[in-house]
């Protein structure tokens, strides 16, 4: 493994990088933002004065950065940790899986930010510029939902909705399609749960000419048909998986034709794949560092508008899967929290049906089913265990990133399990008040986010509460219909059922 703290922008131009759209140097003469030179010395305070030029007026409801303000540079929050993560094992060996062992899957690239120990990483002008089709996007004042929940609470989303494809997944899928593409790699395999992850890695290899083949897990697949058309728009294949194309997948279709599929079936078949062609690599939507890196340009665009409007918050909310919309909202705001410039309680919230962090054990486990992974330190369920059929499909994930659990270890965040029921109830009380339709997934925050209203307005504290609306529900309307028609159930996952799932959990000293 190399030294942590490898790389560094000077090596990443030694690598080539700078893509086909627009050559590093164009970062170079881009004037140095707000982001980086607040990002520059870390936990240097985010002060108001800074951001007086603009300042908006009280009664705001959107409170937009300009495009020259967004930030050029992503965060990494481990080397601000009192301890790292613990790393990666290969599974043979049991000893830290290095570059070499992910080189298979990853390109050098990825690997790199994977392991580093900088803590800022500038964004490549190729990147950048396919981000700038829609970032920064909004922050909104959540004015008619405070209203109607008559709370002296302060609601503040911000919104991931207006991406090409409806969530903060583009943020990743952008870097990694660009970093693959960069060294010449042609094609790119994958897994979605949503559909979101796999219509964002298709955006984005349409955006570098590559190719892109997507195992969709089979209930969401029959659930959300458009989500599939989608992908092929921009060029990408896509099988339901369990699917006839892998060994893998024929063997569990073998044994149950209607198999639902899972994230871990799905990440497996997509592996196998990439690992059998060297022109060929397995791009991950979420757990892995790199991912949450590169979401962290949500956090840095919210703590500048925040500044904007003079707020700070004691509260972030975000719902976890994998991790990633969460960590990057969350982490920026932790440098500061950690830097003592702000003290908010970071909560993630997860599906009741599938509990991580607050019923899993934190061990090593394998991030698919079929054990191909490197071993990984996280919340999990059991890397065999099949969640319910929920509609939040994107959080249907035995585990959890090791960086989120690690830092959930650590004691610096907090986490809560809600039944679909109460998020949905939650999501029409938002649609019809601020309008946007969520998807799923961050209807689990906005519950959150409304029982701590809820909480502000029995005690009469005015807290200001920051979530992550990381995207639409255009294309899940089948979940708000079943949920309109009272035909969506709660599901309870029993102790016994959890206890057979962990049984298959490697039993590592
Ligand atoms: C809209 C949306 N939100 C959240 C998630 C969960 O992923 P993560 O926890 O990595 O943000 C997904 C995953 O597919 C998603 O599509």
């Amino acid at each position: 493994m190399p030294p942590v703290g490898a790389q560094r922008p000077s090596e990443q131009t030694q690598l080539g990088w700078g893509g086909r759209n627009a050559p590093i140097e164009a970062v170079a003469k881009r004037p140095v933002s707000v982001a980086n030179k607040s990002g520059a010395s870390v936990g240097a305070p985010l002060s108001t004065p800074q951001r007086k030029d603009l300042a908006m007026a009280d009664d705001y409801y959107r409170v937009n950065l300009p495009e020259s303000e967004m930030p050029t540079q992503w965060y990494n929050v481990i080397p601000d940790l009192p301890a790292p993560p613990p790393p990666p094992l290969h599974p043979g060996t049991l000893e830290p899986a290095g570059p070499d062992d992910l080189a298979p899957l990853f390109p050098m690239g990825l690997i790199l930010q994977e392991v580093s120990g900088d803590s800022h990483i500038d964004i490549p002008g190729g990147v950048i510029d396919v981000l700038r089709l829609w970032r920064p996007s909004p922050l909104f004042r959540a004015r008619r939902l405070e209203q109607a929940l008559d709370t002296p609470a302060k609601i503040f989303y911000k919104y991931e909705g207006v991406s090409p494809a409806g969530s903060h997944k583009p943020n990743t899928a952008v870097a990694q399609a660009f970093y693959n593409h960069s060294e010449g790699v042609t094609k790119l395999t994958t897994e979605t749960g949503a559909g979101q992850w796999g219509s964002a890695l298709a955006f984005a290899c349409a955006q570098y000419e590559m190719e892109c083949e997507v195992w969709q897990v089979a209930a969401s697949y029959r659930q959300k048909p458009y989500r599939k058309t989608m992908m092929e728009v921009w060029g990408a294949t896509v099988h339901p998986s369990p699917s006839q194309v892998t060994e893998y997948g024929r063997s569990l279709l073998d044994a149950d034709p209607d198999h639902p599929g899972s994230l871990g079936i799905a990440i497996s078949e997509a592996i196998s794949v990439a690992a059998a062609d060297p022109a060929i690599r397995y791009s991950l939507g979420s757990v892995l560092n790199h991912v949450i890196l590169h979401q962290t340009i949500i956090g840095e665009e919210a703590l500048l508008q925040l500044a904007m409007v003079g707020e700070t918050p004691d509260l972030l909310v975000g719902c976890t899967g994998g991790g990633s919309n969460f960590g990057g909202l969350a982490m920026p705001f932790l440098r500061e929290k950690l830097a003592g410039n702000m003290a908010p309680v970071i909560r993630c919230v997860e599906p009741a049906a599938c509990p991580s962090l607050t019923r899993g054990e934190y061990r090593y486990d394998f991030g698919d089913t079929a054990c191909t992974t490197p071993l990984l330190k996280m919340h999990t369920l059991g890397h065999g265990f099949i969640p319910e059929p929920i509609h939040a499909g994107g959080l249907r994930y035995h585990g959890m990133s090791p960086l989120i659990s690690h830092v959930y270890e650590l004691g610096l965040t907090e986490a809560v399990a809600i039944d679909q029921t109460e998020c949905f109830a939650a999501a029409l009380q938002f649609a019809r008040t601020e309008g946007i339709v969520p998807a799923p997934e961050p209807t689990h925050a906005l519950a959150a986010a409304i029982r701590e209203a809820v909480a502000c307005k029995e005690s009469g504290e005015s807290k200001t509460i920051l979530t992550a609306l990381c995207g639409h529900g255009h294309l899940d309307l089948a979940a708000y219909e079943d949920y309109i028609a009272g035909a969506l159930a709660d599901f309870d996952l029993s102790d016994e059922a959890l206890a057979a799932s962990m049984q298959a959990v490697p039993a590592l000293a």
